[in-house]
């Protein structure tokens, strides 16, 4: 089997993709660095991350320790070591390998280095390296080749080469490191290792959950002749050690598996991580990468969306689906999506509002099992959420802001500091951000749409939507001379303006979300009142209920277009703020690392926003007219800073909507290389918030199939209306829908779209305005001027 990098030839590259990160692509799938950046390696190992939704593994070097930002994160596994911050933890390293030449470590930053190459085949999960080093009158060529398989998720594999490009003694170490970087305190309150029979094992138990997370490693070495491999201990640390003498040409090659658990996915998490390895190794390397691989397939066979004539935005863009495919454990219904997936400790491994409005649209049309699994989650964090409103005076579920698999509020009330004086600043994310709460019951209206599943929403989501209305009941403060109800105190989107009163987006999600639980409740007691009885019972509502969640909806204050400006107020007062820009606000800064907002920033009293917030409500509700749109689209936009990665996407997918085109594909690149170019900030008011943006990959996503797609959920159709930016030739994707899957293609100003025959039944479409209803198995042609009639496809 050759290894991507087994010759020093020269890359030809296909096209540069990150230009100042020096990313090309070879393949269309792949994304390749040629140099070593120091000043990157933190951003750089998040995007040459690997991962399964269970685990993430950093795209470090094999002899990286805690200092180079190693990290294996797992899900499940929230721990709390420094009081403060509940995150997820660093599994130790089973991966871990060195070669040392006369006591010196082979990497990237010692010796000479004559060839470095990192490359991410974005198409079957694989990362692999290649260096070829010199120092003293040595020198060696390493390879490495690894994966974190998509068929087993707790395996990860590794196939590591050594060759003497001159004659060269050599010790190689290959073991498990337990000494890994960690973002807020020691997670390990010990940490044991042990060698069972021929394997090595880690076992670490957790400081505050007390649970066990077990690293279990087995090799097989294939040298020149027999090498002795000696196993020693060290501080958290379990080595094999031995010595090589390679004549020039020779190799070495070590395969390396390992298997995690932890005692959150079963019993004994060591008898399973032995198990698991012991299973692995039966199978073997080669058939393991081609089991990953095969997976990998049928992921992509749902979800790659393909691009004509823009190979930088085909690789950026399934940088973006592979990153928020591997951040997501879709193996489960009881975790979340973290806001930096798997890729580090940051944002604590928690679900934010980012899960349902940005990643969770990718998998509903892509795979709607894994958004029902998300939503699923929600149901079982719905006693988090009752716990925070009762603490808060509220009834009902407030959801967290900061969710991990309890649903208890991870946010702490001090998230950054004040970089001038170090004190501690009280944003309150986690109390006035309420948003969070209707944005859930939002996405499970467009689950609904989307499937046609009406069971999730008998099984879980009526009882969200309930308990959600009646926070909102509870929360909504009825003002007597303007006859209506208004939602104060809040923190909409924009997070730089706390303490705000009538967000729009926020009352607007609002007020859905009650007229959702009002229709949810209609429908069961007109269909399945003996469920609704049942969960009436289960949750002690009262007949009167709806009724109130209706009248509050339909007396929400939404704030509406000014009839001369057409502008609608972000919220109560702002354009009575400073009129300023952010280039402007930004001169006032008195060290670049101040956070701009509340209740000090240089953003509080200007009109300045983090991020997109009117313009968020024009991408969940269409029913404003397009000259409003323009006009909203156009007033914050020029005073938006983008201080979340979570802003551009918004911005792409509303520009498509009414025709700024060349702002639109701007604001698209800008999301999909919010990573690979490394633009957003690692570091504010003090607090590390680097990692792969997930929400950000998952809204490349939605302009895509959204935004130039043209995809809409309507309640009667899918309708499909697309605008590709002028360079790209054509595009195609697929598409789930009520149960069938279609593929659109978009040529031109062509549309086809095709029904699998496989589909449960004919799905209702509006393309390009005309209404059809495509049969299983068939194509339906579509031209500038109009639809030709469905022709069977097959
Ligand atoms: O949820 C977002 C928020 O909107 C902006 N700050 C970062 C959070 C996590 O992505």
């Amino acid at each position: 089997m050759t290894l991507p990098f087994d010759t020093d030839q020269p890359e030809t590259a296909a096209a540069i993709v990150a230009p100042n990160a020096g990313l090309s692509t070879r393949t269309g799938w792949d994304l390749v660095e040629a140099a070593f950046r120091a000043d990157l390696i933190v951003p750089s190992a998040s995007n040459f991350l690997i991962g399964n939704g269970y685990l993430g593994y950093r795209g470090t070097f094999e002899e990286d320790r805690q200092d180079g930002f190693v990290a294996c994160v797992v899900s499940d596994t929230y721990d709390m070591a420094d009081g403060k911050w509940r995150e997820l933890c660093n599994a130790p390293n089973g991966l871990f390998t060195e070669v040392r030449v006369d006591g010196e470590a082979v990497s990237p930053t010692t010796g000479t280095v004559d060839v470095f190459k990192r490359r991410l085949d974005l198409q079957h999960g694989v990362f692999s390296r290649r260096l070829s080093w010199r120092h003293g009158g040595a020198a060696v060529t390493i390879t490495g080749e690894r994966f974190a398989s998509f068929a087993d998720i707790h395996l990860l594999a590794l196939r590591y080469t050594v060759t003497a490009d001159r004659a060269t003694e050599l010790d190689l170490y290959t073991g498990i490191d337990g000494q890994v970087w960690s973002l807020n305190g020691d997670h390990f309150r010990t940490c044991r290792a042990e060698q069972v029979d021929d394997r090595l094992v880690m076992t670490a138990t957790l400081t505050e959950s007390g649970i066990d997370l077990v690293v279990a490693e087995a090799i097989a070495l294939t040298a020149p002749s027999s090498t002795a491999m000696d196993v020693s201990e060290g501080e958290r640390q379990i080595l094999r050690t031995g010595r090589l003498a390679l004549a020039e040409g020779q190799s070495v090659e070590l395969l390396k598996l390992v298997a995690i658990y932890s005692g959150n996915d079963v019993d004994d998490p060591r008898s399973a991580a032995l198990a698991g390895l012991d299973r692995a190794v039966a199978v073997g390397y080669d058939r393991l990468k081609a089991d990953h691989a095969a997976a990998w397939d049928a992921q992509w066979a749902d979800t790659d969306v393909r691009i004509d004539g823009d190979p930088a935005a085909q690789v950026a863009l399934r940088f973006c689906l592979y990153h928020n495919i591997i951040a997501t454990p879709a193996h489960s219904d009881h975790l979340p999506v973290g806001a930096r997936g798997l890729s580090c400790q940051a944002y604590q491994g928690a679900a934010f509002w980012d899960q349902e409005i940005f990643n969770l649209p990718a998998f509903l049309f892509t795979r709607p099992a894994v958004a029902r699994a998300l939503l699923t989650f929600r149901h079982k964090t719905l006693d988090g959420a009752r716990g925070k409103a009762r603490r808060l005076g509220y009834r009902g579920a407030f959801y967290a802001w900061v969710s991990g698999a309890s649903g208890e509020e991870l946010c702490p009330d001090f998230f950054f500091k004040d970089v001038l004086s170090g004190r501690p600043i009280r944003n309150h994310f986690n109390d006035w951000q309420i948003h969070v709460s209707p944005d859930i019951v939002y996405a499970l209206w467009q689950y609904w749409l989307a499937t046609g599943d009406w069971g999730l929403i008998e099984d879980h989501g009526a009882e969200i939507a309930f308990e959600v209305a009646r926070f909102l009941v509870s929360h909504a403060y009825f003002k007597e001379p303007k006859n209506r109800y208004e939602l104060i105190r809040l923190l909409g989107p924009d997070e730089y303006h706390e303490n705000v009163d009538n967000n729009a987006f926020t009352n607007y999600q609002a007020a859905f979300a009650l007229r959702t639980a009002a229709a949810i409740h209609e429908r069961l007691a007109q269909d399945n009142p003996d469920r609704l009885a049942r969960l009436a019972a289960a949750i002690g509502l009262d007949d009167g209920e709806p009724a109130v969640w209706a009248k509050t909806a339909d007396h929400m204050y939404l704030p509406a277009p000014d009839p001369e400006t057409l502008l609608i107020p972000q919220f109560d007062g702002i354009f009575d703020l400073a009129d300023r820009r952010p280039d402007d606000v930004r001169q006032d800064l008195k060290d670049p690392g101040e956070y701009w907002g509340w209740p000090n920033g240089v953003a509080v009293h200007t009109q300045v926003s983090k991020q997109a917030d009117v313009v968020q409500l024009f991408c969940l509700h269409e029913g404003f007219d397009d000259a409003v749109v323009r006009a909203n689209y156009d007033y914050y936009e020029a005073r938006c800073q983008h201080g979340s990665s979570l802003s551009y996407s918004a911005h792409a997918l509303v520009a498509a909507r009414i025709g700024h085109a060349d702002q639109a594909y701007d604001y698209f690149m800008r999301t999909a290389l919010v990573d690979l170019e490394n633009t957003a900030k690692a570091i504010s008011g003090g607090t590390f918030i680097g990692g792969i943006h997930t929400a950000a990959c998952a809204g490349a996503w939605q302009v895509a199939v959204f935004g130039f797609g043209g995809v809409r959920l309507a309640e009667d159709a899918l309708t499909i209306d697309p605008r590709l930016p002028k360079n790209w030739a054509a595009m195609s994707f697929p598409i789930a829908y009520r149960g069938g899957r279609l593929t659109v293609s978009v040529a031109g100003d062509t549309v086809t779209v095709a029904a699998d025959l496989a589909n449960p039944a004919a799905l209702p479409l509006r393309i390009k305005g005309r209404s059809i209803t495509l049969d299983p198995g068939r194509l339906s042609a579509g031209s500038a001027g109009g639809l030709k009639p469905e022709r069977p496809l097959f």
